[in-house]
């Protein structure tokens, strides 16, 4: 049996307007799961919407329509975006699906007989648009620490979940487990921010939440909407249905992927969730930084007044959808925020795609033209710079595989990349025009080389940059191909006739794309 391996994104609130933000944690978990599947790994990637909650309701009436055809629809987008961004998930979950409900409910009832959730009554401090309760001391100026806005006193009947019974046990999971929760950092803001205070049992229904999951045994109230969202982690799988191959199968996830705002739910309370449903715990949550834009995170909940095209399908219209991919996957570095700025998106484009990955396969595949007629040609005999070519595109190719079980997307990119520089260099210093005319030998091994350092880029590129990359190994007639072996570049042999490749990524003149972008923000904003 193949290794399993489970990844999920949170779950989406629905909103036709995901930004680059949202479309991150999306595409970085796609690029995981694309690159666990080429290790030869079983995989399953969820991602879903969650769209219970008044925040829902409120802007499903104020567009005049019911929460069902207001969400139907932005889940079509949204699927659609995912479409155009090329990710490939096996389940989409929705929190409206019948069968994630009725699991949701089975699942209450049984932690209310188990004695993990009572009721009582709450009062507190409660942020509406972002749904949660926050104490006095969490508040950042009187505000929600989340979204700033105003907090307001609420007061109500409710059931709770004994979250306080699991404060040690969270604290020994950190310790045993160091790789439960990653980045390091973010177990000591779990333990400093969370857990030294002291949890307080977790109010888990609502009664003045009506558009939310009915607790089964008392319909006055709701399901707390984040208990309800994470939940799907096991419901997707069938957790509680009639079929539960796939939780039987796939659980307990290898990770699951948020943004560091959201950590807290997903090493806190989902962790006792889970142990008081006696089942296993994912093995890793990761708590990815922010692509910020102008020096904050871009948010659908807060006004942001920069002045850039931060929607994804202009810039992938304009672009084309691997450099899209491309900046966020490589401008956020591990555990920590990166910046977005139209400027450095285009430079990237330029200098990375265009010069180092697109110029390498153009000034390539011409020179097998011209040379040999577009037919690989046999490797003759070695050089020292030979040798440490292929050495050095070996180790690239290690460190980038060993980036990924740590899913350090963005150190896993750069090592790709360096593979293109590499070649670049190699061409400079062999100067393939040179020995054309009197070392034909030499120019064999060069351009055979060549093709193999490109096609081993390539490969490792592709569950990142899905498009260009399958347009290259499609020419080199590479279609089937795993990362067993990868670190051996030569897997082309000679006699391969390899196709021509149109342009990748046409160099842009930055400055005329600046203009055209900062128009076109201006007539959006
Ligand atoms: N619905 C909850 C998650 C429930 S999971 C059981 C939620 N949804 S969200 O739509 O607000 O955010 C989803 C993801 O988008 C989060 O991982 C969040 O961090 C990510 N991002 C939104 N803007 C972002 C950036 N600017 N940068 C990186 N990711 C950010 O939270």
């Amino acid at each position: 049996m193949r290794e399993t391996f489970y990844i999920t994104t949170p779950i989406y609130y629905p909103s036709n307007k995901f930004t680059l933000g949202n479309c991150y944690t999306t595409v970085i978990c796609d690029s995981i799961a694309r690159f666990n599947k080429k290790l030869g790994k079983d995989v399953f990637f969820l991602t879903g919407t969650d769209e219970h909650g008044q925040k829902i309701a409120k802007v499903a009436s104020e567009h005049g329509l019911s929460e069902k055809k207001y969400l139907d629809e932005i889940v079509e987008d949204s699927k659609n975006l995912w479409a155009i961004l090329d990710v490939e998930y096996d389940k989409f979950i929705r929190t409206t699906d019948e069968q994630h409900v009725k699991a949701v409910q089975k699942i209450f009832s049984k932690l209310y007989q188990d004695g993990y959730i009572y009721k009582s009554s709450y009062s507190g401090l409660y942020c509406v648009p972002c749904e949660s309760f926050w104490t006095e001391s969490q508040l950042v100026d009187g505000r929600c620490p989340d979204c700033h806005r105003e907090v307001i006193n609420q007061k109500e009947e409710a059931y709770f979940f004994k979250l306080s019974m699991f404060a040690d046990k969270l604290l020994n999971l950190y310790k045993e487990h160091p790789e439960f929760l990653k980045p390091d950092s973010r177990v000591n803001e779990m333990v400093q921010n969370f857990i030294v205070p002291g949890l307080n049992d977790l109010c888990v229904s609502r009664t003045s939440v009506k558009w939310g999951v009915e607790v089964p045994f008392d319909k006055n109230h709701t399901i707390y909407v984040w208990l309800d969202a994470l939940l799907n982690y096991l419901t997707a799988l069938g957790y509680m249905s009639e079929d539960d191959s796939l939780f039987k199968k796939y659980w307990p996830a290898n990770v699951h992927i948020m943004g560091k705002e959201i950590v807290r739910f997903h090493a806190i309370i989902w962790p006792s969730i889970l142990m008081a449903l006696k089942l296993p715990l994912p093995k890793q949550i990761f708590g990815h930084g922010w692509l910020l834009f102008g020096g904050d995170k871009l948010s659908k909940s807060k006004e942001t007044k920069i002045k850039e095209v931060l929607d994804p399908r202009v810039l992938i219209e304009l672009y084309g959808v691997d450099a899209v991919r491309y900046i966020l996957l490589r401008e956020i570095p591990f555990g920590s925020d990166g910046v977005y700025t139209t400027e450095r998106f285009l430079s990237r484009y330029n200098f990375d795609l265009a010069n180092d990955f697109g110029n390498l396969v153009s000034r390539s595949f011409s020179m097998l033209k011209k040379y040999f007629n577009g037919t690989v040609p046999q490797k003759k005999s070695e050089n020292e710079d030979d040798k440490k070519l292929i050495l050095d595109v070996s180790n690239c190719a290690k460190l980038a595989k060993e980036s990924m079980e740590n899913f350090d997307v963005s150190k896993a990119i750069s090592e790709i990349f360096n593979i293109f520089k590499l070649g670049n260099k190699y061409i400079e210093v062999s100067m393939p025009w040179v020995l054309n005319s009197n070392n034909d030998e030499r120019l064999q091994t060069v351009l055979f080389n060549l093709i193999n350092l490109i096609s081993t880029g390539c490969k490792l590129l592709n569950p990142f940059l899905t498009k260009s990359t399958k347009i290259v190994l499609d020419a080199i007639g590479e279609t089937e191909f795993n990362f067993e072996n990868i670190e051996k570049i030569s897997t082309i042999e000679a006699g391969r006739v390899v196709e021509n490749v149109p342009v990748l990524f046409p160099r842009l003149d930055i400055q005329k794309e600046m203009e055209k972008l900062s128009k076109i923000a201006n007539e959006n904003n």
